[in-house]
Protein backbone atom coordinates (compact mmCIF):
# COMPACT_ATOMS: atom_id res chain seq x y z
CA UNK A 1 0.00 0.00 0.00
CA UNK A 2 1.27 3.25 -0.64
CA UNK A 3 0.35 6.64 0.66
CA UNK A 4 1.23 10.41 0.03
CA UNK A 5 0.41 12.72 3.29
CA UNK A 6 -0.64 16.56 2.88
CA UNK A 7 0.63 18.75 5.14
CA UNK A 8 -1.36 22.05 5.87
CA UNK A 9 0.60 24.32 7.19
CA UNK A 10 -0.51 27.92 5.61
CA UNK A 11 -2.83 29.30 8.59
CA UNK A 12 -2.33 32.49 10.42
CA UNK A 13 -2.10 31.25 14.29
CA UNK A 14 -4.40 34.10 14.89
CA UNK A 15 -5.63 32.52 18.12
CA UNK A 16 -1.43 31.13 18.78
CA UNK A 17 -0.65 35.36 18.58
CA UNK A 18 1.91 34.34 15.99
CA UNK A 19 1.31 33.62 12.67
CA UNK A 20 4.17 31.56 12.42
CA UNK A 21 2.75 29.18 14.94
CA UNK A 22 4.20 26.25 13.19
CA UNK A 23 7.44 27.35 13.32
CA UNK A 24 6.80 27.66 17.47
CA UNK A 25 9.50 25.85 19.25
CA UNK A 26 8.23 22.29 20.93
CA UNK A 27 11.22 20.89 23.21
CA UNK A 28 14.05 22.84 20.70
CA UNK A 29 12.41 22.37 17.84
CA UNK A 30 9.60 23.83 15.22
CA UNK A 31 6.22 22.35 15.83
CA UNK A 32 6.14 21.40 12.35
CA UNK A 33 9.54 19.39 12.65
CA UNK A 34 7.72 16.59 14.73
CA UNK A 35 4.85 16.82 12.39
CA UNK A 36 7.06 15.48 9.55
CA UNK A 37 9.21 13.07 11.26
CA UNK A 38 5.77 11.03 11.91
CA UNK A 39 5.00 10.93 8.86
CA UNK A 40 8.72 10.02 7.21
CA UNK A 41 8.46 7.39 9.54
CA UNK A 42 5.48 5.47 8.03
CA UNK A 43 6.90 2.94 5.79
CA UNK A 44 3.66 3.29 3.34
CA UNK A 45 4.13 7.21 3.13
CA UNK A 46 6.22 7.86 -0.11
CA UNK A 47 5.64 11.38 -0.56
CA UNK A 48 5.26 14.56 1.67
CA UNK A 49 3.60 17.62 0.09
CA UNK A 50 3.87 20.30 2.50
CA UNK A 51 1.82 23.71 2.58
CA UNK A 52 2.87 26.95 3.02
CA UNK A 53 1.86 30.30 3.91
CA UNK A 54 3.63 33.00 1.50
CA UNK A 55 4.60 34.67 5.20
CA UNK A 56 6.43 31.11 6.37
CA UNK A 57 7.15 29.94 2.86
CA UNK A 58 11.42 31.06 3.25
CA UNK A 59 11.68 29.58 7.14
CA UNK A 60 10.05 26.58 5.83
CA UNK A 61 11.84 26.16 2.66
CA UNK A 62 14.95 26.67 4.87
CA UNK A 63 14.01 23.61 7.61
CA UNK A 64 13.09 21.19 5.29
CA UNK A 65 16.30 21.97 3.34
CA UNK A 66 19.00 21.37 6.24
CA UNK A 67 16.49 18.99 7.53
CA UNK A 68 16.07 14.81 7.38
CA UNK A 69 12.88 14.59 5.66
CA UNK A 70 13.37 13.16 2.25
CA UNK A 71 10.15 12.18 1.61
CA UNK A 72 9.05 15.73 0.50
CA UNK A 73 8.57 16.25 -2.39
CA UNK A 74 6.76 19.52 -2.89
CA UNK A 75 6.24 22.69 -0.67
CA UNK A 76 3.01 24.29 -2.41
CA UNK A 77 1.52 28.04 -1.86
CA UNK A 78 -2.19 27.71 0.85
CA UNK A 79 -5.10 29.46 0.26
CA UNK A 80 -7.18 31.85 2.65
CA UNK A 81 -9.03 29.03 4.19
CA UNK A 82 -7.81 25.55 5.57
CA UNK A 83 -9.77 23.94 2.54
CA UNK A 84 -8.16 25.66 -0.13
CA UNK A 85 -4.63 25.03 1.52
CA UNK A 86 -5.91 21.30 1.35
CA UNK A 87 -7.18 21.36 -2.14
CA UNK A 88 -3.70 22.95 -3.21
CA UNK A 89 -1.82 20.14 -1.46
CA UNK A 90 -4.19 17.52 -3.15
CA UNK A 91 -3.65 18.99 -6.70
CA UNK A 92 0.02 19.21 -5.88
CA UNK A 93 0.46 15.02 -5.28
CA UNK A 94 2.81 13.68 -7.66
CA UNK A 95 2.75 9.84 -6.99
CA UNK A 96 0.38 7.38 -7.73
CA UNK A 97 -0.07 6.96 -3.97
CA UNK A 98 -3.08 4.92 -3.30
CA UNK A 99 -4.35 7.39 -0.52
CA UNK A 100 -4.28 10.45 0.33
CA UNK A 101 -3.53 11.87 4.01
CA UNK A 102 -4.41 15.34 5.29
CA UNK A 103 -2.78 16.11 8.24
CA UNK A 104 -2.41 19.62 10.70
CA UNK A 105 0.70 20.63 10.86
CA UNK A 106 -0.58 22.37 14.50
CA UNK A 107 -0.90 18.26 15.44
CA UNK A 108 2.80 17.33 16.29
CA UNK A 109 1.70 14.56 18.47
CA UNK A 110 0.59 12.45 15.86
CA UNK A 111 2.47 9.00 16.43
CA UNK A 112 3.53 6.67 13.18
CA UNK A 113 1.12 3.84 14.69
CA UNK A 114 -1.68 6.28 14.10
CA UNK A 115 -1.07 7.04 10.26
CA UNK A 116 -0.52 3.74 9.66
CA UNK A 117 -4.15 2.47 11.34
CA UNK A 118 -5.61 5.54 9.58
CA UNK A 119 -4.39 4.38 5.89
CA UNK A 120 -5.31 0.67 6.42
CA UNK A 121 -8.74 1.38 7.58
CA UNK A 122 -9.08 4.01 4.99
CA UNK A 123 -7.82 1.44 2.13
CA UNK A 124 -11.01 -0.75 3.30
CA UNK A 125 -13.38 1.31 4.27
CA UNK A 126 -12.81 4.14 2.08
CA UNK A 127 -12.26 6.95 4.48
CA UNK A 128 -10.77 7.12 8.19
CA UNK A 129 -9.88 9.72 10.53
CA UNK A 130 -8.37 9.99 13.65
CA UNK A 131 -10.97 11.30 16.46
CA UNK A 132 -11.32 11.37 20.24
CA UNK A 133 -14.35 11.02 22.15
CA UNK A 134 -15.53 13.82 23.56
CA UNK A 135 -15.03 13.98 27.87
CA UNK A 136 -16.72 16.88 28.38
CA UNK A 137 -20.69 17.35 29.29
CA UNK A 138 -21.92 19.18 26.44
CA UNK A 139 -25.00 21.90 26.46
CA UNK A 140 -26.95 23.17 23.82
CA UNK A 141 -27.12 26.93 24.90
CA UNK A 142 -29.45 29.60 23.05
CA UNK A 143 -28.46 33.00 24.43
CA UNK A 144 -26.68 32.01 27.09
CA UNK A 145 -29.44 29.70 28.31
CA UNK A 146 -29.32 25.63 28.29
CA UNK A 147 -31.41 24.74 25.93
CA UNK A 148 -30.53 20.52 26.37
CA UNK A 149 -27.98 18.09 27.45
CA UNK A 150 -26.61 16.63 24.75
CA UNK A 151 -26.11 12.68 24.85
CA UNK A 152 -22.14 12.85 25.02
CA UNK A 153 -21.89 8.84 23.95
CA UNK A 154 -22.46 9.75 20.22
CA UNK A 155 -19.91 12.64 20.15
CA UNK A 156 -16.26 12.17 18.49
CA UNK A 157 -13.59 15.13 18.44
CA UNK A 158 -12.73 15.11 14.86
CA UNK A 159 -8.49 15.46 14.69
CA UNK A 160 -6.17 14.53 11.68
CA UNK A 161 -4.96 12.85 9.89
CA UNK A 162 -8.01 12.39 7.76
CA UNK A 163 -6.84 9.43 5.41
CA UNK A 164 -9.19 8.66 2.01
CA UNK A 165 -8.65 6.65 -1.11
CA UNK A 166 -6.68 9.00 -3.95
CA UNK A 167 -10.36 9.01 -6.23
CA UNK A 168 -12.08 9.93 -2.91
CA UNK A 169 -10.15 12.51 -1.63
CA UNK A 170 -9.98 14.11 -5.55
CA UNK A 171 -13.27 14.21 -6.08
CA UNK A 172 -14.19 15.55 -2.34
CA UNK A 173 -11.60 18.35 -3.58
CA UNK A 174 -14.24 19.13 -6.15
CA UNK A 175 -17.40 19.26 -3.98
CA UNK A 176 -19.29 22.30 -4.31
CA UNK A 177 -19.56 23.01 -0.50
CA UNK A 178 -19.87 25.54 2.01
CA UNK A 179 -16.46 26.48 4.06
CA UNK A 180 -16.16 23.12 5.88
CA UNK A 181 -13.54 22.51 8.72
CA UNK A 182 -12.32 18.96 7.76
CA UNK A 183 -12.11 16.75 4.93
CA UNK A 184 -14.22 14.48 6.42
CA UNK A 185 -17.76 16.53 6.21
CA UNK A 186 -16.59 16.48 2.23
CA UNK A 187 -16.63 12.97 2.24
CA UNK A 188 -19.88 12.59 4.60
CA UNK A 189 -21.58 15.17 1.97
CA UNK A 190 -20.78 13.54 -0.78
CA UNK A 191 -22.10 9.97 0.94
CA UNK A 192 -18.75 8.14 1.50
CA UNK A 193 -18.43 6.17 4.40
CA UNK A 194 -15.79 7.94 7.01
CA UNK A 195 -14.73 5.47 9.83
CA UNK A 196 -13.21 6.59 13.15
CA UNK A 197 -9.89 5.51 14.37
CA UNK A 198 -10.49 6.24 18.00
CA UNK A 199 -7.22 8.45 19.63
CA UNK A 200 -7.08 10.58 22.72
CA UNK A 201 -6.51 14.07 23.89
CA UNK A 202 -2.59 13.68 23.44
CA UNK A 203 -3.29 14.36 19.38
CA UNK A 204 -3.65 17.64 20.60
CA UNK A 205 -3.66 20.75 18.23
CA UNK A 206 -1.19 23.82 19.27
CA UNK A 207 -4.16 26.33 18.86
CA UNK A 208 -2.95 28.97 21.59
CA UNK A 209 0.49 29.43 23.27
CA UNK A 210 -0.71 27.35 26.66
CA UNK A 211 -0.30 24.08 24.36
CA UNK A 212 3.04 24.15 23.49
CA UNK A 213 3.61 23.23 27.49
CA UNK A 214 0.73 20.68 27.51
CA UNK A 215 2.41 18.98 24.17
CA UNK A 216 6.28 19.33 25.93
CA UNK A 217 4.98 17.36 29.21
CA UNK A 218 3.05 14.95 27.04
CA UNK A 219 6.10 14.42 24.92
CA UNK A 220 8.52 14.10 27.71
CA UNK A 221 6.40 11.69 29.36
CA UNK A 222 6.78 9.29 26.37
CA UNK A 223 9.39 6.43 26.32
CA UNK A 224 10.54 7.73 23.01
CA UNK A 225 9.54 10.93 21.26
CA UNK A 226 7.54 8.75 18.82
CA UNK A 227 6.13 5.73 20.35
N1 LIG B 1 -4.20 25.95 7.76
C1 LIG B 1 -3.78 26.13 6.45
N2 LIG B 1 -4.34 27.13 5.67
C2 LIG B 1 -5.29 27.94 6.18
C3 LIG B 1 -5.73 27.77 7.52
C4 LIG B 1 -5.17 26.76 8.30
O1 LIG B 1 -2.90 25.40 5.98
N3 LIG B 1 -5.77 28.90 5.42
C5 LIG B 1 -3.56 24.92 8.59
C6 LIG B 1 -2.82 25.48 9.81
O2 LIG B 1 -1.50 25.89 9.46
C7 LIG B 1 -2.85 24.32 10.79
C8 LIG B 1 -4.11 23.55 10.40
O3 LIG B 1 -4.53 24.07 9.13
O4 LIG B 1 -1.73 23.48 10.67
C9 LIG B 1 -5.20 23.69 11.45
O5 LIG B 1 -5.62 25.05 11.54
P1 LIG B 1 -5.63 25.93 12.86
O6 LIG B 1 -5.17 25.14 14.02
O7 LIG B 1 -6.92 26.64 12.90
O8 LIG B 1 -4.41 26.97 12.58
P2 LIG B 1 -4.52 28.48 12.15
O9 LIG B 1 -5.59 28.65 11.14
O10 LIG B 1 -3.13 28.91 11.80
O11 LIG B 1 -4.92 29.17 13.54
P3 LIG B 1 -6.10 30.26 13.78
O12 LIG B 1 -7.39 29.59 13.32
O13 LIG B 1 -6.05 30.50 15.25
O14 LIG B 1 -5.73 31.47 12.97
MG1 LIG C 1 -7.67 28.24 11.69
Amino acid sequence: MTAAAVIVAAGKGERFGNASKVLAELLHRPVLAWSLDAFQMCEAVDEIVLVAGEHTREAIIALVDTGPWSKVTRIVAGGDTRQQSTANGVAAVTTAAEIILVHDAARPLVLPVQIDTCIATAHKSGGAILAAPVTDTIKRVVSNIVTETVDRSTLWAAQTPQAFRTEIMREMMLADSENVTDEASLAEYLGYTVQIVPSDSSNLKITHPADIAVAESLILARKEPHT
